[in-house]
């Protein structure tokens, strides 16, 4: 019975049951944004070739409550960042929850800032 136990919870620790939480990095996310390749993409495009350092991303988007793109209502970024990985890219719409989404908010966040910064 104890066993069994120590077992179950081996399997636990080593198979990935236990999630530690991802902190998002946007240097990640910056490298991701650069992978023609990201959700399978088709189109040959990767997120720079449309906004290299933030270009197209307006200074409110962390704020904004609702966002409207390509004349669709979307409630949050991650649906965003989805319609451009499906449409922009050619890929399937990646875990909004995921580390990759994560991570390219963490990027975008850091290139809206620097564009700030400039002006
Ligand atoms: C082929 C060009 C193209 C590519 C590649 C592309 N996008 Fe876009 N993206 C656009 C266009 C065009 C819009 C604006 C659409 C509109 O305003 O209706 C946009 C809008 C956005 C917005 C909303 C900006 C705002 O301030 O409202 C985000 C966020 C975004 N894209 C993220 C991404 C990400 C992340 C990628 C890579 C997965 C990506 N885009 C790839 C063309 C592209």
């Amino acid at each position: 019975m104890e066993k069994a136990l120590v077992v179950a919870s081996l399997l636990l620790m080593a198979g990935g049951g236990v999630h530690l939480p991802h902190v998002a990095d946007a240097n990640k996310g910056k490298i991701l944004f650069q992978r023609v390749d990201l959700g399978g993409g088709t189109t040959g495009k990767s997120c720079n070739a449309c906004h290299l350092g933030g270009k197209g991303l307006r200074s409110d988007l962390f704020q904004r409550k609702k966002i409207t793109i390509m004349g669709m209502d979307k409630h949050n970024l991650a649906e965003v960042v989805n319609v451009c990985v499906e449409k922009s890219l050619g890929g399937v719409a990646l875990d909004p929850q995921g580390n990759e989404m994560a991570d390219l908010l963490a990027s975008m966040k850091t290139d809206l800032a620097a564009l700030k910064e400039l002006q």
